[in-house]
């Protein structure tokens, strides 16, 4: 089955490379009946795979517009853009972005160069803290499993995403259209019901991931979530706090070399139009529109010094400890379709 898809995938990706250059050809015809989704396209940036906002289907626009969870409008033959929600529809960028959000100068981020980062400190009550975590930790028994590549990092995961693991693992919330919210623990629910009762307009929930590590020495490269997921992102650090950094796509393309340096980019970043931001202990950041389609984020590896372990924020001025255990959980809701 996955091997077919991907002969699938690799056959729409020839038809629109042939597409793309306007030249003619000759590939079999895919059976468009058999594609059990849309085809997504990638751009490989160093050891980075990134999806590109643009899909591929042949199935027309309220079908892809479920699949996506986003809006989308027709680019070519089978090919269609996400068009997410204006950022207009979202509060204006205010005090809270100026204090959290650094770019590599130190420099705080204005309006109109924020790409659609937004945050909300203390989301969560250090009691619901609690409560949230003792509730993961229960489930993570039965459906969390270990990611980390080393494992004495001892990190898990827990997700209703099919990702090709054992699926017996798998969260019982399930994801995209079939996500079913009466499946998720009852502090997560609550956190649920705030974010939509907030500011923020969202269509139905279509993913909930829960990532939990337990070492100072991690690291998230730059990537950009599975399309599908949803337009509207949202973090919640619990635990302890984190540095998130956003890059451009373009930047990482032009500064290719640099940005898959480790070495390097401990230090020094991905790249020079590098947005950190700071995300306190029990916030939510908030990613969408160009941030969440043409910015990757990551998380820096940490640096180890005689003293502990601490991250960059914007500058080396400016310096967050690292602790050992942090839980981050992300919600993505679709946009509010009216389909
Ligand atoms: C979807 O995008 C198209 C093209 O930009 C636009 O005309 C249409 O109004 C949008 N639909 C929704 C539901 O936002
Ligand atoms: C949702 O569930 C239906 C029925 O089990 C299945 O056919 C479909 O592929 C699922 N869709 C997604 C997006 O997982």
């Amino acid at each position: 089955m996955a091997r077919r898809r991907a002969k699938v995938l690799a056959a729409l990706a020839a038809l629109f490379a042939a597409w793309a250059s306007g030249r003619s050809f000759a590939a079999p015809a895919p059976d468009f009946q058999e594609m059990p989704g849309p085809g997504i396209l990638y751009e490989v940036v160093g050891e980075y795979k990134l999806p590109k906002p643009v899909v591929l289907s042949p199935h027309k626009v309220p079908r892809l517009q479920a699949d996506l969870g986003v809006n989308v409008t027709e680019v070519g033959e089978d090919a269609y853009m996400v068009m997410p929600q204006q950022g207009s529809n979202l509060r204006p960028f205010g005090e809270v972005e100026e204090m959290y959000l650094r770019d590599l100068r130190g420099n705080t981020i204005s309006p109109e160069k924020n790409p659609g980062i937004r945050v909300e400190p203390n989301f969560v009550s250090e009691e619901e803290e609690t409560e949230i975590m003792d509730e993961l930790q229960e489930l993570a028994a039965r459906y969390g499993y270990n990611f980390a590549a080393d494992e004495a990092a001892s990190s898990w995961r827990m997700t209703g995403r099919d990702e090709g693991t054992n699926s017996a693992t798998l969260a019982p919330w399930g994801w995209g259209q079939n996500f079913s919210r009466s499946e998720l623990p009852e502090g997560l629910l609550r956190v649920v019901a705030k974010l939509e009762a907030s500011s923020y307009p969202l269509g139905p929930l279509r993913d909930v991931t829960v990532n939990i590590r337990s070492s100072e020495d991690y690291q998230m490269v730059p990537h950009i979530d599975p399309l599908p997921d949803g337009p509207n992102s949202f973090v919640m650090s619990l635990w302890s706090s984190a540095v998130v950094t956003f890059s451009p796509v373009a930047s990482l393309r032009r500064e290719v070399e640099r940005a898959n340096d480790d070495g390097f980019y401990a230090q020094h970043s991905y790249t020079d139009d590098d947005i950190d931001c700071l995300v306190p202990r029990r916030a939510i950041y908030q990613f969408s529109g160009n941030a969440r389609y043409l910015w990757t984020h990551a998380v820096r590896p940490s640096l180890p010094s005689g003293d502990g372990t601490f991250e960059r924020w914007g500058t080396w001025d400016k310096v967050l400890r690292r602790q050992k255990d942090r839980a981050a959980i992300i919600f993505a809701f679709a946009d509010p379709l009216e389909l």
